[in-house]
Parts: structure tokens; C-alpha cells; sequence
């Protein structure tokens, strides 16, 4: 027994990829691309087993309806989709063109682009432009880090009674402890008034950079 998350080292990485998270053909291609694309920015990928695990949430939750903020080059709005049934919607927030030009290609060769409505456009216009009721029964979060207590604030009252908000990098690399630049205070205040909010159930995983999974109460 013990009370706290194992050290991840990269053969362990590898085995727990290996063991229910490999991507496929489409998702590892995505990765290569982006790697060779855009080599400064492919750490920005949602890893093998935060695809898997957002995969699994959706089809959980029986999403339908879902929001991404932040796209990138699309390898977690794949994982999503593909989790969608046939008619579900996943709307995608993003400010880059060149980004979400790979994206799409990729999204095309799994068969889920008619499932995703990419919006490009300050991810904070196109969540105020939804509508206000409750109706999102999954959101992720994985844009600009100053930007997700706006993010938060216009997705929680939107989020069905039971939908599951996913928020990435409330860990920045450990740095919320000690923060040391304007992304890293904001993630530290945000993740203490998630904690706080009653609104949801919400828990902090050590996958990754750090994932916070809540719960529309
Ligand atoms: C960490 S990446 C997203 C990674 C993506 N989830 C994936 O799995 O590949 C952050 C993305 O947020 C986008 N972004 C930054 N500021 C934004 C804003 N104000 N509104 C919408 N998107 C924004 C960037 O263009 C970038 O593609």
C-alpha cells in the first residue's frame, strides 16, 4: 500500500502506454507530425494516456455535447470525438489556423470531422456566444493558462447536472507550489478556488502535467 501517486520514470511510461493508451495509426502519425512540424511547440500534444483517459471519460459521461478549449493540432479533440456517438458535437476552440490546419486533416482521416465545429476565434468570445443554459455534458480545458478562471467561470453554468470538466497543466511542472511567472500564479489561485467551488466535485490527478477532473454537481 501507499498513500501517494509513484514516480513515473519512462520505462514505466512506456508500460502503462503500452498497457490500454497506445495510440493507433491516425493518433501516432498526429504525433509524428507534430514533432516534425512543429517541433518547439509538440509538448503542447495531450500525451497517449490523456487521450485514452479523455476517450473514456466522454464515453462515461455519454457525452453528445462537448467543448474543447485549445486545440492545437487536434490530438485531444481525436480523442474526444471519436468517443462521441455518431451525431455528437464537439466544438473546438482555437486562434491558429496553422494549428488546427493539421488537426483537420487528421480528424478527416478518422471519419470524425463532421462531429467537430472548429471555432477560430478568442476561445472567450465563442464560449460567451453559447448558449447560457445548462447543456455541455463534457469540457476540456488546455488553452492559454491566464485565460481558464474566464474559461471556468463561462463553462461551469453550462455544464449539465453530472458533465465533467477536464483541466490540464494545474501543475505547471510543479511550479504551483513556488509560482514563478503570471501563468503559474494564476493556475496556483485558480486550482485553490476550484478546491473551493461548491458548484462541483471536482479532483486533481497526477497525470501529466497535472489534471483536474470535476463534476457538475
Ligand atoms: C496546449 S495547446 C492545446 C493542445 C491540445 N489540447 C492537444 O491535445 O494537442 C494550447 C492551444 O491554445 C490555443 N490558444 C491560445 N490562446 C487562446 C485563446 N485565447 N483562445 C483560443 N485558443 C487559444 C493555442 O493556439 C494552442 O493551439
Amino acid at each position: 500500500m501507499t498513500t501517494r501517486s509513484v514516480p513515473i520514470t519512462d520505462e514505466l511510461h512506456s508500460y502503462l502506454v503500452a498497457h490500454g493508451s497506445a495510440p493507433d495509426e491516425v493518433a501516432r502519425e498526429l504525433y509524428a507530425e507534430t514533432r516534425a512540424v512543429l517541433p518547439e511547440n509538440a509538448e503542447m500534444q495531450v500525451s497517449p494516456e490523456q487521450a485514452a483517459l479523455l476517450g473514456f471519460l466522454t464515453r462515461l459521461v455519454g457525452a453528445r455535447t462537448a467543448v474543447e478549449v485549445g486545440t492545437f493540432t487536434g490530438t485531444s479533440a481525436l480523442a474526444i470525438a471519436r468517443a462521441l456517438p455518431a451525431d455528437g458535437r464537439l466544438i473546438c476552440c482555437d486562434i491558429s489556423d496553422e494549428y488546427t490546419a493539421i488537426a483537420r486533416r487528421y480528424w478527416r482521416r478518422a471519419g470524425v470531422e463532421d462531429r467537430i465545429d472548429l471555432r477560430i476565434a478568442p476561445a472567450l468570445e465563442t464560449l460567451r456566444a453559447l448558449p447560457t443554459e445548462p447543456h455541455l455534458d463534457l469540457a476540456f480545458i488546455d488553452a492559454d493558462k491566464v485565460g481558464y478562471p474566464a474559461y471556468w467561470a463561462e463553462l461551469v453554468p453550462r455544464m449539465r447536472p453530472g458533465g465533467l470538466i477536464g483541466v490540464d497543466n494545474v501543475f505547471r511542472g510543479g511550479r504551483v507550489l513556488a509560482p514563478q511567472d503570471e501563468s503559474d500564479r494564476v493556475i496556483s489561485d485558480f486550482n485553490d478556488a476550484v478546491a473551493r467551488d461548491d458548484r462541483v466535485e471536482a479532483v486533481m490527478l497526477p497525470v501529466a502535467d497535472g489534471m483536474t477532473l470535476a463534476r457538475r454537481r
